[in-house]
């Protein structure tokens, strides 16, 4: 059995005991002191590979974009905390300083904006090609098939600057393919950008809008989007960006790379759980609003609930971007004068998880997902298109992380090992010779 004594110290490395042998192993040292040990020659030197099921132990890359420290509590990008960002920025200068790494000068975001807002139109064509969707097509693989055949739109050759094209169309062209995904799934007419309008203003009215009436974006609304937007912009190696990342690595183009990510987003463990809190908390409204009897029920081995928009893989300590949501989330209601009584049973459900053993013990703390769905539902977006807004806040981030993929000189494709442990070589049995197997 093979023995690990891991020193961790930058200097001295990482001794591994194997098969009476001693293991060198170095050691790799991030900016806020993280380590790890460095396994690349492990195979080469011990013929063995590790095993880490959900990669909970395993760095796939080196990354300058996030900094998360869940023990604390703690999320930045490029340096920058989230809640100065938050507070001060807006989303579209929070795409730029993750996929540039340095806040832009007044004319970059100037110049920036100008280029976003010039690609916001989609081919004509695409009209056709949502029309082909079934009425009540849930909006994330359209938005997902949508990106993807966005590739077979800009066929270019890859070059820095057809890159850097997809880059501007892709942020430009997405608030348009979600807002298109609803209008198809209502039957309304598809109401084409409005290039005078901001970003997040823009997408509003292109959700809520119709052709037969006036429509003025409330400025609340629209400030309350970009906050979701920048909340959501990044989160280092997650599934979806993992999966932008691995599609990635296989040189495939940035359309199909996003698209993938979107899929994966699509799940109810990552970006759809915002989805399932609000399907939670009317379901406690539904059974006449016992918040205590759904943590039980969580706790309950036996039942299948999770409490949803609780707990999270990094963060053992309050999700940062939740505090943030649920002062949001108390001001927006009340800017807009909703009283909500969603809002009344999550902060019973928190209160009641806070104070419980189990959820003390195993460090489970609202996540994002936990507030968002409630700001959506005031901003009258539907629960479906909730993962959708999720999509539009992180596509800067999946970006910035298959760019910085792309010129980091240790990617290589991702191509995984395993430990197999199916049947041993074995000889061909002819069907006549077959014994039922009942
Ligand atoms: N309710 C009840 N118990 C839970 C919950 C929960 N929400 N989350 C984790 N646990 C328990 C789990 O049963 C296990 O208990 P035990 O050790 O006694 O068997 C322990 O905590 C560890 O859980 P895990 O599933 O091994 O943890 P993970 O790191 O693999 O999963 C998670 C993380 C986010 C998938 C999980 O906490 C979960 O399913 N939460 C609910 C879904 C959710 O809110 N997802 C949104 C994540 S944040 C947005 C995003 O980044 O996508």
């Amino acid at each position: 059995m093979p023995s690990t004594t891991a020193t961790p110290s930058p200097t001295t490395g990482a001794t591994l005991e194997f098969d009476g042998k001693s293991v060198a192993l170095p050691m790799t040292t991030g900016s806020e002191g993280e380590i790890g040990i460095d396994i690349q020659a492990l195979r080469a030197k011990t013929g063995a590979i590790t095993l880490d099921p959900g990669y909970g132990n395993t760095g796939s890359c080196r990354s300058a974009i996030t900094f998360i420290d869940g023990e604390q509590g703690i999320l930045r990008y490029r340096g920058y905390p989230i809640e100065d960002l938050s507070e001060m920025s807006n989303f579209l200068e929070v795409a730029w300083l993750l996929i540039h790494g340095e806040l832009p000068t007044a004319q970059e975001l100037s110049r920036f904006g100008q280029e976003i807002t010039h690609h916001t139109l989609l081919h004509e064509d695409f009209v056709r090609f949502f029309q082909a969707f079934p009425k009540d097509a849930h909006p994330m693989p359209v938005s997902a098939a949508t990106v993807a055949a966005l590739a077979t739109f800009y066929q270019q050759p890859e070059t820095d600057r057809s890159i850097q094209d997809a880059v501007v169309r892709l942020i430009a062209k997405m608030p348009t393919i979600a807002a298109y995904a609803y209008k198809h799934s209502i039957g309304q007419p598809f109401i084409y950008p409005d290039n005078s309008l901001d970003y997040s203003s823009n997408f509003l009215r292109m959700m809520f809008a119709t052709p037969c009436e006036k429509y003025a974006v409330d400025p609340v609304l629209a400030r309350a989007v970009d906050l979701l937007l920048i909340l959501h912009a990044d989160h280092e190696q997650n599934c979806s960006t993992s999966t932008v990342r691995m599609v990635g690595s296989s040189r495939a183009n940035l359309f199909a790379s996003i698209s993938a990510g979107i899929s994966a987003l699509w799940g109810p463990l990552h970006g759809g759980a915002n989805q399932q809190v609000i399907e939670m908390l009317e379901r406690i409204e539904a059974e006449g609003g016992d918040a205590q009897k759904f943590v039980d029920r969580a706790k309950d081995k036996k039942d299948n609930s999770r409490l949803m928009g609780f707990g999270h893989r990094v963060y053992k300590n309050y999700d940062p971007r939740a505090a943030i949501l649920k002062k949001s989330c108390a001001s927006v209601l009340n800017k807009l004068g909703i009283r909500s009584h969603l809002l009344e049973i999550a902060m019973k459900l928190e209160e009641i998880a806070l104070k419980d053993d189990y959820f003390v013990s195993h460090k489970l703390y609202p996540n994002v997902d936990f507030y968002s769905g409630i700001i959506y539902q005031a901003l009258g977006v539907p629960v479906n298109m909730f993962t959708v807004m999720f999509t539009l806040g992180r596509l800067p981030g999946w970006i910035a992380q298959w760019l910085e993929m792309r010129r980091d000189p240790d990617t290589r494709i991702c191509r995984p090992r395993q430990i197999y442990t199916g049947a041993v070589k074995r000889p061909y049995v002819p069907i006549t010779s077959r014994t039922g197997r009942a």
